[in-house]
């Protein structure tokens, strides 16, 4: 098993750059699926979950193929209606494959998206859609038959603002002839990079963004070339290790506006943090205090995905701090491995206490989810001697080289074999 080993106590300083954002290629791979032609999308991240990604529409008999940090797609040929269980098993995410392939294929079969380390993840809000739409499903043991003969045209009101559930209906809608109106829609950038890369086949949607998306269904979609926007959680990431570590760097491909409510944070925390047209730059000298009720809400809010990793940066802050996770039920079991860091931490349902001030001392440490993945690491750069993190696959679904990339920027950090 592979971990990471980090000798912390180094102050960050230089120049990174963000990828494409892992939560847009997804989708876009499964938009890829819906035009029967070709689609090249450039700045994709090589990351585990992209690697599912390709290897879905692979077993579904399409051409997927990376080429340098671009993705080449050839959906003409579909051999297969059903997302592989192991697949399935591997990434929650792969649900958002459901919408495209009932459009292309008018059925589909999946295995139920287990829970994850995070919350239950279930996928009513998909399922309750897609029946209002007019898809049919039965349950088979643990699958999940669905079919698709016309789509309605409705009006659907989602109880949450799913990002999954949103982009489910955007991609079962976009080839049809129906009329599709989103309310409650999820508003996150990546609902919009998905918008766009559809528009870019020809669709005719609009209003990704706003909690009201409208999609007029279309009967052609064609080939299409994109790029990705950044990942936002990433630059968030990189700049809550430099408020944690002390230090200046600049976080290049990166747009300030889809990171703000976390930049504001860290700002009030002390940090400088300065907006330029395609980077940040994150300066912390003096240690960082303040005191603040931090919620995680969707979009245009506090990210949920940012949450383990700024609770990293308060626990070493003078001042006293409160993290309430209103997006996922179990999102705080990183806390005890920060706990055994020496950090001063107790936490019950959505709500976590942080005694700041704390001066962490490295420790061996396990991962249990990529974001709790990415705190444990922040912490062991903040803290004193060295830090060994297990589980380190789950950070690899979302960090593209982030121990070399860490390195760059003067941190002592390594790839390490770990016993299992
Ligand atoms: C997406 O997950 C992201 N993943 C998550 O990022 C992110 O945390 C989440 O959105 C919220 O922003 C990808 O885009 C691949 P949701 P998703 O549907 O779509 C409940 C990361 O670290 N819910 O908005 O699964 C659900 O249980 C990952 O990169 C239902 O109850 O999130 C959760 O509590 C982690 N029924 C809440 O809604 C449903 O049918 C938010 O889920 C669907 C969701």
């Amino acid at each position: 098993m592979k971990g990471l080993k980090i000798n912390g106590g180094n102050k960050l300083f230089g120049s990174v750059r963000v990828t494409g954002a892992k939560n847009s290629v997804l989708p876009i791979l499964a938009a890829a699926v819906l035009n029967s032609d070709n689609s090249i999308i450039y700045d994709c991240p090589h990351l585990s979950d992209v690697e599912n990604a390709v290897q879905i529409l692979e077993h579904l008999g399409l051409t997927a193929f990376w080429n340098d940090d671009m993705i080449y797609v050839n959906s003409k040929n579909i051999s297969s209606n059903t997302i592989p269980d192991c697949l399935m098993r591997k990434m929650r995410s792969s649900v958002i494959f459901l919408g495209s392939l009932l459009s292309r294929t008018g059925s589909a079969v999946i295995g139920m998206p287990g829970g994850c380390e995070i919350g239950s993840r279930p996928i009513d809000l998909h399922i309750k859609a897609f029946k209002d739409l007019g898809v049919k499903f039965s349950e088979n043991g643990n699958h999940l038959f669905c079919t698709l003969d016309k789509l309605k045209s409705s009006v659907i009101n989602l109880e949450f603002a799913s990002v999954g559930a949103t982009e489910n209906i955007m991609l079962l809608s976009a080839k049809s002839d129906a009329e599709v109106v989103i309310l409650n829609a999820a508003r996150e950038p990546e609902i919009i990079d998905l918008q766009n890369f559809l528009n870019g086949m020809g669709a005719n949607i609009s209003g990704a963004g706003t909690a009201i998306i409208k999609i007029h269904g279309v009967n052609t979609l064609s080939s299409t070339v994109h790029t990705l926007i950044p990942d936002r959680i990433t630059a968030v990431t990189y700049a809550c290790a430099a408020a944690a570590c002390g230090g200046d760097i600049s976080i290049e491909n990166t747009k300030y506006n889809h990171i703000s409510a976390v930049m504001d944070e860290l700002m009030k925390l002390g940090a400088e943090v300065r907006e330029f047209k395609n980077s940040i730059r994150v300066k912390s000298s003096e240690r960082l205090s303040g005191s603040c009720v931090i919620q995680t809400a969707p979009y245009p809010d506090f990210p949920t995905d940012a949450q383990p990793i700024i609770c990293s940066v308060l626990c070493t802050a003078e001042g006293r701090f409160c993290l309430i996770e209103n997006v996922f039920e179990n999102r705080f079991k990183y806390i005890d491995e920060l706990v055994k860091m020496g950090a001063d931490i107790t936490y019950s349902g959505k709500t976590a206490i942080i005694n700041g001030a704390s001066k962490l001392c490295g420790n061996e440490v396990t991962a249990k989810d990529l974001r709790g993945g990415a705190a444990l690491v922040i912490a062991g750069l903040s803290a004193e001697g060295e830090t060994r993190i297990s589980g380190y696959e789950y950070i690899l679904r979302g960090y593209e080289n982030l121990a070399g990339t860490l390195s760059q920027l003067g941190a002592e950090v390594e790839e390490i074999g770990i016993d299992a």
